[in-house]
């Protein structure tokens, strides 16, 4: 038998001696690479979404520096690659609307150059999924490296967490019970060095879903940002793509229905973000793997939150990784039968043999299901004739008083109808009003913003009111928390029933018995159906129309219709 090594999809690029090698070459040559490394050897793309615009990226040029000694000591060429990238901070209308756009960017920059394998640089909440649905289309060998959760934050000698306390002391400020100098000194509090959101927010969330998943390495979800085993983690990152490459293991090898299954309970046993539903629909459906909705509430279901961590508890990120991060967690659910423990991992032994051993340093902050932060965790999914498409709720962000409540709407049209509104002393709402939020969803902002969270309104606030049940067909941070019903689907933009509710309609939230219902009757829902026009989008253009005319709806993940399936990476035409 020969050992010649398989030949790669880059030799198609770097292998020969005519005139389109000698220009691949040649010009790559102008980058001081010595001619042996166009061997054959294995090339790694270094995808990275670096940007000063995104803070939670901004360190991913150095991190991608250990990623290369690693891809170099085990015998390939990295080569890194900007894509772009999508900061939740900064990025308006909202970063979720530009996710699509950088799928497409990733997808199409692996497949038009001389990658034989990825590494996908990510971080900030959108920049995840973007990747690993653009790459998972390419279907190549891939690892994702996240890079890492900020220090937590201290404010005045407390822990805050990122975001969710930009809530809390916002609302502090609305009742009177914070200064705005005190508000704004805890800015620099919150961020204290380079890395994502350290609460359990979206990005901790996916970083999360990537271990569980196993595209990433053991411990991905949780070392801090400034962590040198980080670092270590990013070089060992580097040295295992290159063997995945040579024994192609694609990550259709790794993404397999068993391994969405396992995200789905980690997600509800680390209280995980919402945002996570709709990421991993999409993605697992780049792959043409159905995942729904029903997967994600019948998997869910029975898995307690065991992390304490904000928004749903008391700690953060740091403390997670110190208690053994989410291999301690992934242990607890092995032993209760509730993994598929041989699913594959990017680092070589099974998701079972992983997670094996893994010790647990801390159990108030990684607890067991016996004495669990919330009992039933997941997300929960709801239907009725608000919701036919569904709507989402994270139980364990809810006040369980709530979870099962009726009373009467109080209607928001659009966001700025709500900020006109919410803090007019002559409004008429108290705390048994249910506050529903229209034409926030995929189509209708557009792009889905992260709004669903309504602060409430000033006056109840002021009395100590500390949450109500909120509805509608945006998201909601990761960070933020409530009894918030999310995703609402169809939204309202698109015709669905919510687009139908008006103020003093009584709505039934039953969480329990995942139903969500409009107390209107059918005559007189379509009478007000027939007089419904959809909103007008006169003023959009460019890449919002393209998104509008193709975004699908939260239910089915909101990819564009034409990108869901996989296209792999065949080897294009000659350029020249
Ligand atoms: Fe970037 Fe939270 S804003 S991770
Ligand atoms: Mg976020």
């Amino acid at each position: 038998m020969s050992d010649e090594p398989r030949k790669l999809r880059s030799s198609a690029w770097f292998g020969g001696a005519g005139k389109n090698a000698f220009m691949h070459r040649s010009w790559m040559k102008n980058e001081g690479l010595p001619p042996d490394v166009f061997d054959g050897r294995p090339v790694i793309g270094i995808c990275n979404t670096w940007s000063e615009l995104t803070p939670c990226n901004a360190h991913l040029r150095e991190l991608a520096e250990r990623v290369k000694r690693g891809v170099y000591e085990a015998g390939g060429l990295p080569l890194e690659f900007p894509v772009m990238s999508l900061g939740e901070s900064n990025m308006r209308p909202t970063a979720m609307l530009f996710r699509n756009l950088a799928a497409m960017d990733v997808e199409e920059s692996i497949r038009s150059n001389p990658v034989d394998g990825v590494i996908l640089m990510v971080g900030c909440d959108k920049t995840t999924p973007a990747l690993m649905m653009g790459a998972a289309s390419c279907d190549l060998p891939a690892i994702v490296v996240s890079g890492g959760p900020m220090l937590n934050g201290n404010f005045r000698g407390k822990p805050i967490g990122s975001g969710t306390h930009v809530w809390k002391f916002y609302e502090d400020v609305k009742a009177g019970r914070m200064s705005v100098d005190d508000f704004l000194a805890a800015e620099q509090g919150q961020s204290r060095s380079a890395g994502s959101c350290m609460t359990m927010g979206t990005a901790s969330t996916m970083a999360s879903m990537a271990e569980a998943l196993g595209i990433a390495m053991p411990d991905n979800a949780a070392i801090p940002a400034v962590d040198s085993r980080r670092q270590i983690l990013a070089q060992e990152a580097g040295r295992r793509i290159v063997g995945m490459v040579r024994d192609d293991i694609r990550m259709s090898k790794i993404l397999t229905r068993e391994a969405f299954e396992n995200a789905i309970r980690v997600n509800g046993a680390i209280g995980g973000s919402t945002n996570a539903v709709i990421h991993l629909i999409a993605v697992a459906r780049r792959l043409g793997i159905d995942l729904s909705l029903d997967d994600w509430d019948r998997l869910g279901r029975s898995v307690p939150t065991i992390v304490d961590l904000m928004p749903s508890g008391r700690f953060l990120m740091e403390d997670f990784y110190y208690a053994g991060g989410l291999r301690a967690v992934m242990r607890v659910l092995a032993e209760a039968g509730l993994l598929h423990t041989d699913a594959a991992s990017v680092a070589g032994p099974t998701i079972g043999e992983i997670v094996a051993d893994a010790p647990n340093y801390n159990g108030e902050v990684i607890r067991g299901f016996e004495d669990a932060l919330t009992p039933e965790g997941g997300i929960a999914v709801l239907r009725g004739n608000l919701a036919p498409g569904g709507a989402v709720i994270k139980p364990s962000a809810a006040t369980p008083a709530l979870m099962q409540h009726r009373g009467p709407a109080v209607v928001f049209e659009t966001i700025e109808h709500y900020y006109a509104r919410i803090d007019d002393p002559d409004l008429e709402i108290d705390e048994n009003s249910v506050m529903v939020l229209k034409n926030c969803g995929p189509k209708g902002y557009p792009g889905m913003a992260e709004v669903g969270n309504m602060p409430l309104p000033a006056k109840l606030l002021k009395r100590g009111v500390t949450d109500m049940v909120r509805i509608s067909d945006a998201r909601m941070s990761g960070t933020a928390y409530g009894t918030v019903v999310l995703h609402t689907a169809p939204e309202a933009a698109a015709g669905g029933p919510l687009a139908l509710v008006r103020d003093g309609d009584m709505i039934e939230l039953d969480v329990a018995g995942r139903r969500l219902h409009l107390e209107v009757d059918e005559a007189e829902l379509a009478a007000r159906r027939a007089a419904w026009k959809p909103p007008e989008h006169a003023d959009i253009n460019g890449y919002q129309k393209l998104y509008v005319e193709h975004v699908l709806q939260a239910d089915e993940g909101c990819d564009f219709d034409f990108l869901t399936g996989k296209r792999e990476a065949g080897i294009p035409r000659h350029s020249h």
